[in-house]
Parts: structure tokens; C-alpha cells; sequence
């Protein structure tokens, strides 16, 4: 039985490093993160409320300098009272083309409605979840991504091998045995920087070769870490690392999260996303 640790909470030492803060500076400086998704239990919805939770929360930890939530959820609350710095919005009331986008986590059907309006104003874009099974499905939605490529608009794919597989038309297997072709083939056919995610992560480029991130490892095999992912790499870009810094740099030090638990107590995406770092 693991001992009570003495202080509840140490920050992680995470990758990238904190972005140089000046003194003469103010949160406008450091980004402003939206999360759209979260589906709630309405209209036979799937409750997945906490998905977004989870990427919201971690793009708060990772620096950014506002974070913007939007659930899609008539019944969503005003605040979150455990996170209480979160700001609870209306997607009416988002300035899409001001903002980093992370789209998708938990977002279920509801996300297909608003996802047009998404990839066609958004500055900056983290796909994930709901959202890349959406475009998967959606050829008017394919079109929109790839015409944000040619407008130099910045979107970062991250998907599991089920979500990439769905996403190339293929089976889950081919994926898992290809899987430098696989974020290839994304990178290139949707113009987007592709995180392919699972043991040993591939980021790939389009027009450059694909990646391995050497950190990670299976105690991320839990529920809501890919949300967590994608909160930290749209903290990343709204910091203002270019969209592959952004990507290798977040994938890295979600890894690196995962190497440094302690052994002996199980890792939680919410404990990832806030970094609280139970002590051994
Ligand atoms: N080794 C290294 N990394 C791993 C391992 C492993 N054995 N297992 C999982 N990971 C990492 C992945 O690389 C990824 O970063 O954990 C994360 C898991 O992400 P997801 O597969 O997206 O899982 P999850 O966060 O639970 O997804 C929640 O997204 O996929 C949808 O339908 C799903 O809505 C749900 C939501
Ligand atoms: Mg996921």
C-alpha cells in the first residue's frame, strides 16, 4: 500500500519548457485556447463531458494563457468548480479566427453540427476523437480541411490507429502494421501535421520524413490521456511554437509524464492534465 504522500500535488517537470514569460507581459500574451466537444446525455448523447474537461485542463497547465471551454451540451454548467480559471462559453459566442482550436475530445455526433464553421475559421487547430471520425465519414468536411492547408491555416491531426484507420478508409491492422505510412499518407492527403497515436508515437509531416517519439509508455493505457494530448498540443501552438514544434514537443513530454510516475501508483489523465504528480 502506497504511503499518503506528505505534499498533495508537485509540478511535473514537463517538456517544452515554460515559454519565456516577460516581465512587461499579460495573459494576452500567451494564447487563447478553445476546447470544443464534450457531448452530454441529451438526445441520447454519450456523457462525455470529462473528455473535454481533460483537454481544457491540460492546455491550462501547459501555459496557455486563456482557456476557453465549450461543451456540447444544453445542459453544460457555468463553471468549472474544480477548475474554476476555465472560462464556459457558447460556440456563438467563440471569435473563431482569434483562437487555437481543440476539437473533437468526447464530442460524439454532437461535434459534426458545428465542425464546418470550426475548420473553416479557426486560426489554429487540434483535431481529435469525435471530430477526425466525423471528417472521416463527411466528404464536404475533407474539402474543408484540406482548403485550410492552402490558406495556411495550422491543424494538427491526433489520431489512434481506429480513428486513423477510419480516416484512410482501411482496416485497423493495416495501420498498426504500416504505421509510418499511415501519419505519411495523413500528413499528405489532408495537408496537416498528423500525430499518430500508440506505442511508440509517429509525428509525420506532409513533404518530410515522419518521426518516432521515444517517451511513453503503457501505464498511458488509460482512459482520457489522448484528451490530454490534445489539450497540450493546442496549448503548444497558441504559445506560439510552430505546428511540428508543437506537436513533438507536446507528444514528448506527455511521454516523458508517463516515464517519470512513480512506479507503484497508476497514472489518471486527470492527475496528467493538472500535473499532480502523486508522490511515491
Ligand atoms: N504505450 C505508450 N503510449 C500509450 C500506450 C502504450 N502502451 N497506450 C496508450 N498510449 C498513449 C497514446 O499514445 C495516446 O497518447 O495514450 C494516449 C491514448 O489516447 P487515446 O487512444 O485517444 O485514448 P483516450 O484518451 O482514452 O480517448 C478518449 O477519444 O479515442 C476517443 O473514443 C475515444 O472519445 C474517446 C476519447
Ligand atoms: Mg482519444
Amino acid at each position: 500500500c502506497p504511503q499518503l504522500p506528505q505534499q498533495p500535488t508537485a509540478w511535473l517537470n514537463a517538456r517544452p519548457a515554460p515559454a519565456t514569460r516577460l516581465h512587461a507581459s499579460h495573459k494576452g500574451n500567451y494564447g487563447d485556447v478553445a476546447v470544443i466537444g464534450g457531448e452530454g446525455l441529451g438526445q441520447r448523447g454519450m456523457g462525455m463531458g470529462g473528455a473535454a474537461l481533460l483537454a481544457a485542463r491540460a492546455a491550462l497547465h501547459s501555459g496557455a494563457g486563456r482557456v476557453l471551454l465549450c461543451l456540447c451540451d444544453d445542459a453544460s454548467p457555468s463553471i468549472d468548480t474544480v477548475q474554476p480559471e476555465l472560462m464556459l462559453r457558447h460556440i456563438q459566442a467563440l471569435n473563431l479566427e482569434q483562437l487555437t482550436v481543440v476539437c473533437g475530445c468526447g464530442g460524439g455526433q454532437a461535434i459534426h453540427a458545428v465542425l464546418h464553421q470550426i475548420l473553416t475559421h479557426s486560426a489554429q487547430l487540434v483535431l481529435d476523437a469525435d471530430a477526425l471520425n466525423a471528417i472521416a465519414v463527411d466528404p464536404l468536411l475533407q474539402e474543408a480541411l484540406q482548403a485550410r492547408a492552402h490558406r495556411q491555416h495550422h491543424t494538427v491531426l491526433t489520431p489512434h490507429p481506429l480513428e486513423a484507420a477510419r480516416l484512410l478508409g482501411t482496416e485497423v491492422g493495416w495501420v498498426q502494421a504500416q504505421r509510418l505510412q499511415a501519419a505519411q499518407q495523413l500528413a499528405q492527403r489532408f495537408g496537416c501535421i498528423t500525430v499518430l497515436k500508440g506505442t511508440g508515437t509517429i509525428i509525420a509531416t506532409p513533404n518530410q520524413p515522419p518521426r518516432l517519439n521515444p517517451t511513453g509508455n503503457a501505464r498511458l493505457a488509460s482512459a482520457g490521456t489522448g484528451d490530454v494530448l490534445a489539450g497540450m498540443v493546442g496549448a503548444c501552438l497558441a504559445l506560439g511554437l510552430n505546428p511540428d514544434a508543437a506537436a513533438c514537443g507536446a507528444v514528448f513530454a506527455h511521454g516523458e509524464a508517463a516515464d517519470l510516475w512513480p512506479p507503484n501508483l497508476p497514472l489518471t489523465a486527470n492527475a496528467l492534465a493538472c500535473r499532480l504528480l502523486p508522490l511515491a
